[in-house]
């Protein structure tokens, strides 16, 4: 993954390059680093953990004068531990060379056993490789250009690279394959990033570099070229941001960004509402206007996705299937890309993802337009200006705002309303649903920011009950129909805050296998509203009760049959089944966030993880 920054220009390099990395930190955080050529001279400073560590052990204290170009890194390691050593910038053997990579290069063992003994190699990463690489390209050819160039013909795998060097002391060089970058223009000073956020607070001119494209950067000038070596003539995007885009949004009295943003999810099913239906009573999406034929064709849905957004495809699947009556297959991303991908004329390829950077979903796009490539694809993204906006052909935002706590929370709900009302609008398109049956559904969906806030005001009790529970090692999430993939959700949302064991199943399942870890010792968390499901699902709990499992139910509020044989129950409001995971969720969100924070975990950074997950 890793976020990418680098400058050239006037200003104080060190306060640009750490602005830029707390602002990619969501791409990373286990370690960073910047390195910047003054004087003519190359130095680095590089830490573990988080940016803020970088900058109390070094950049508080150190003073770059007459700097002319600097990169930075902030990191996700891939290969080799987060240590301050394994941490980018990398840098040649001569220690004249520093590079920041995003990706990997597949085929660093080969270039390294190539390059050694000659040159000293440090660090356990496989970025490394290329520092050593373009030292000894420069060794055979004394032009740094030429090095950087033969370089790039030997890597395989994924990268985006930013380079400085002190045989070039005013130049960036940078290069893209599979990884985003993103060049931006100043006057008299230039940008690289991974991303525009880093970017947006110093300009709205920006060039995107696509695959295996390079280029120069001084601060008066940005040349690119592409793999054969000739000049490109690159489109400049002007983008029009509002300043209220330049800041992260404010934690207000919330702890931690990831109660605020469960709490925000009343006002974006609004939003969404708002913004897909006039008046609340008819369905329209503006950007599927050119893609209604296709749309009212089709005969099968491809969807893929990773983690979360995964799980609200397949909460999708019973609405696509039930309002448009049409077959929907899910796929995790990583799978999908892999697998004989077998498509027919008029199937849709549907992409979902938060970030719309992801590199398994980004390669299940790609995999899809080199074997089908008239299949359209539509993806549901959340954050703008993304590459995956650009791969698709038509784009439904999420519309969740800004989701900064790295476990998605109300991109979730977001992904799930947006998806709930386009299965709604291919039943309109289709003729499938009567025009009363869509108002009735809008009216159920008009009711759920009321009822999410009413789960909300019960948020001290379900504090009190998940504190009962901190000290348990390992959970079951059980659902069925509809519900199921909420079971997978909240299971991961509890082990990826907390650390602790979970694990989600359909309900039906338990007697295949996972029954054998039920006795006293197993909080079961079982998903039961009144559905359809309902009966099933008490027999289900009837058979974990019988082995002395623990039962925490979500139940329709005024259940009593749950509420006899579970140890606690958590009530949400009635809701149409159809609409019910939209609620059950919610406590099963506030239920991972207590248990983290009684954990005493980085509930919003928590280990191991980024919210932008670009390599494969
Ligand atoms: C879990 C989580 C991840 C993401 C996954 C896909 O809380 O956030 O599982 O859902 O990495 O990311 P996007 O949606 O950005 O493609």
């Amino acid at each position: 993954m890793c976020g990418i920054i680098g400058y050239v220009g006037k200003r104080d390099l060190a306060s640009v390059l750490v602005a830029g990395l707390e602002r990619l930190s969501y791409r990373g955080y286990d370690s960073s680093g910047i390195a910047v050529i003054s004087k003519g001279e190359l130095s680095a400073w590089k830490s573990e953990g988080k940016v803020q560590r970088l900058i109390d052990r070094y950049i508080k204290s150190i003073k770059i004068s007459n700097a002319t170009v600097g990169i930075g890194h902030t990191r996700w390691a891939t290969h080799g531990e987060p240590t301050d050593i394994n941490a980018h910038p990398q840098l040649s053997s001569d220690q004249k060379i520093g590079l920041v990579h995003n990706g990997i290069i597949e085929n660093f063992a080969f270039l390294k056993k190539n390059l050694q003994p000659r040159y000293l190699f440090k660090s356990e990463t496989d970025s490394e490789v290329a520092a050593h690489l373009i030292e000894a390209e420069f060794h055979r050819t004394h032009s740094f250009l030429q090095a950087f160039q033969k370089t790039l013909s030997q890597l395989e795998g994924t990268y985006a690279l930013a380079i400085i060097s002190e045989h070039d002391p005013q130049t960036l060089f940078a290069a893209r394959l599979g990884s985003p970058l993103i060049i931006g223009l100043g006057e008299d000073e230039n940008f690289i990033a991974s991303d525009l956020v880093a970017l947006i607070p110093h300009t709205r001119n920006f060039i995107y570099l696509a695959d295996n494209e390079w280029a120069i950067i001084s601060a008066s000038e940005v040349q690119v070229y592409d793999q054969a070596g000739n000049r490109v003539k690159k489109a400049i995007k002007h983008l029009k941001i509002n300043d209220s885009d330049l800041h992260q949004p404010a934690k207000g009295h919330f702890p931690h960004y990831m109660l605020k943003e469960i709490f925000d999810q009343p006002e974006i099913l609004k939003r969404i509402l708002s913004t897909y239906t006039s008046d609340e009573v008819e369905l329209r999406f503006k950007s599927l206007a050119a893609h209604t034929d296709p749309l009212k064709k089709c005969e099968k849905f491809l969807i893929q996705a990773c983690g979360t957004s995964w799980h609200a495809g397949l909460v999708a699947k019973y609405w696509l299937e039930e309002f448009a009556h049409i077959s929907t297959e899910v796929d995790i991303s990583s799978e999908f890309r892999y697998r004989k991908i077998l498509a027919r004329n008029h199937d849709i390829l549907l992409a979902l993802s938060q970030s719309g950077e992801t590199a398994d979903t980004l390669a299940g796009i790609r995999e899809v337009r080199k074997l089908y490539n008239k299949l359209p694809v539509i993806s549901f993204i959340n954050r703008s200006e993304t590459t995956m906006e650009h791969e698709s052909d038509a784009i439904i935002p999420s519309l969740a705002g800004t989701e900064i706590g790295v476990a998605s929370t109300k991109n979730y709900i977001a992904q799930l309303g947006t998806l709930f009302l386009f299965a709604l609008y291919l039943g309109q398109l289709k003729g499938i649903l009567t025009a009363a049956k869509i108002a009735e559904y809008l009216r159920a969906f008009a009711m759920l920011p009321a009822l999410i806030n009413k789960i909300l005001a019960y948020r001290k009790t379900i504090k009190a009950i998940s504190s009962r529970y901190a000290t348990d090692k390992g959970f079951l999430f059980i659902g069925r129909g509809m519900n199921y993939p909420n079971a997978l959700e909240g299971a991961l949302k509890l082990k990826e805050i907390s650390y602790l064991y979970a694990a989600g199943y359909a309900a039906g399942e338990l007697k295949h296998g996972p029954i054998a870890l039920i006795d006293e010792n197993m909080p079961v968390i079982a998903l039961i509203p009144h559905t359809s499901n309902y009966s099933k699902m008490m027999n289900n709990l009837e058979e974990v009760r019988s082995r002395k499992g623990r039962i925490i139910a979500i139940v329709t509020e005024g259940d009593k049959d749950v509420t006899a044989i579970a140890d606690t129950v958590i009530p949400i409001p009635a809701i149409i089944e159809e609409l019910s995971p939209l609620l059950t969720i919610i406590p099963l969100q506030l239920f991972a966030y207590d248990i983290a924070v009684a954990l005493d975990r980085d509930v919003d950074q928590p280990k191991n993880l980024a919210k932008s997950v670009t390599v494969e």
